[in-house]
């Protein structure tokens, strides 16, 4: 049977991505990936899941096992709410909180919930890849804001929001990963999140915090999150997740923010999936209010530390020093490397698997296709300490012949 003339103009819209296809390659055992964006399995807390979810077979089995409202589990939003105030002073009412299956999905309900075709969201250049697929299907269209090596730059930010004003677009969102930001690195000092709030009230703009890195800070101290900045305390959506302080797999995640937008995200799940997951929220909440997470988070730290430290070195000795640079991450999972205008890392990309190695070219995390070709994401926390050292010199082998190469072609 021919499908095609059944697909929605939505799925025609939709395209495979061609460095997603030159990425199937590093799924070979040899090559040495430093492409995904994987928490590393010896984070895992096994065992102390294992006993959560025995505590949750004997107290709650009758409800883990049945259909949850669409908010989520109340021991869960009510324990999340707790969390975010002890961890990061945050003051959320646990009626404001959604649990979703991964941020990802609150991603795709802020789509559903906020955007028409040709609506506009302003993000960083770069930004997260997930969240301009999420909202592109939408249709949303984007302003780029630059940034520098600490995140969005709020001139940019004022700028571009008084030309989309000049030009009578209202734009529906910031959308901002202002802590150890994937794929940058950078995190916004409380400076700048001040001012880009400032920003946001001036243009009554509404900000979408997206934090999964937040908790995983190795040096320097924590700088407070734009939600709990935000005096007025109806700006700013802010989605935190699971998947990096305890486990990728359960796919739990929460939003909170402004009840009525919440509340419209609660309506818009509803048709998608009726409820998360309600046996892995019971677990999570277990493990929330025995402060399992809490004690676990420093052995999470430690092990990406020392990952960090073991990739920032070989990029120190390996990496060509003219032209190129890279962030020193304080937090999080990536490093991001920028090479000499002219080097393409897409192109690049293939001699590089070739030799066992694999990076993500950095031009799909720019909404502007013309921004980003000279640049890559590097994660640290997946490969072995070993496998950095020899990923990385291999890689800047390759990084090496292609500037001599495109040397010689000026
Ligand atoms: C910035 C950002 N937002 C959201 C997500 C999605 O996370 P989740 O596993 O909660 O769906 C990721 C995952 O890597 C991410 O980096």
């Amino acid at each position: 049977m021919d499908l095609t003339p059944l697909w929605s103009a939505r799925a025609n819209a939709m395209k495979a991505s061609e460095i997603r296809e030159l990425l199937k390659l590093t799924e070979n055992p040899e090559v040495i990936s430093f492409a995904g964006g994987l928490p590393n399995p010896q984070s895992f807390p096994v065992e102390e899941v294992h006993e959560a979810t025995q505590r949750v077979f004997r107290d709650h089995a009758q409800r883990a096992f049945q259909y949850s409202t669409t908010e989520g589990v109340s021991e869960l939003r009510e324990s999340v709410a707790d969390y975010l105030h002890a961890s990061q002073a945050m003051d959320v009412h646990p009626d404001d909180v959604l649990i979703t299956n991964g941020s990802q999905q609150g991603l795709d309900l802020l789509g559903r919930t906020l955007l028409d075709a040709g609506d506009t969201v302003v993000t960083s250049n770069p930004t997260y890849l997930g969240a301009l697929q999420a909202l592109s299907y939408y249709g949303a269209k984007y302003a780029g804001v630059d940034s520098d090596g600490d995140g969005l730059l709020p001139d940019a930010l004022d700028d571009t929001l008084k030309g989309l004003a000049a030009r009578g677009v209202r734009p529906k969102f910031l959308y901002a990963v202002p802590t150890f930001q994937n794929p940058s690195g950078t995190c916004i000092p409380e400076a700048r999140r001040r001012r880009i709030l400032d920003i946001a009230h001036e243009h009554d703009l509404l900000i979408v915090e997206d934090d999964p890195y937040g908790r995983l800070r190795f040096d320097g101290d924590p700088v407070p999150t734009l939600h709990s900045l935000d005096k007025g305390g109806d700006r700013v959506l802010y989605l935190g997740t699971f998947s990096k302080i305890l486990v990728p797999g359960f796919r739990l995640a929460w939003t909170a923010g402004p009840s009525e937008l919440v509340r419209k995200m609660v309506v818009s799940k509803q048709s998608i999936d009726l409820c998360t997951n309600a046996f892995t929220q019971f677990i999570a909440a277990d493990m929330l209010q025995n402060g399992i997470i809490e004690k676990h988070l420093p052995e999470i730290i430690r092990l990406y530390k020392g990952k960090r430290d073991v990739m920032l070195g070989a990029m120190d000795e390996h990496f060509p020093k003219e032209g190129v640079h890279w962030t020193r991450s304080r937090g999080g999972m990536f490093t991001w490397a920028e090479m000499p205008d002219g080097v393409n890392t897409v192109e690049m990309l293939e001699e590089t698997v070739r030799r066992n190695v694999a990076y993500v070219p950095g031009k799909p995390f720019f909404p502007d296709p013309e921004q980003g070709f000279n640049t890559m994401r590097l994660n640290f926390t997946h490969a072995s300490d070993d496998n950095i050292k020899v990923g990385i010199e291999r890689l800047a082998g390759v990084m090496v012949e292609t500037m001599e190469r495109q040397k010689a072609l000026a």
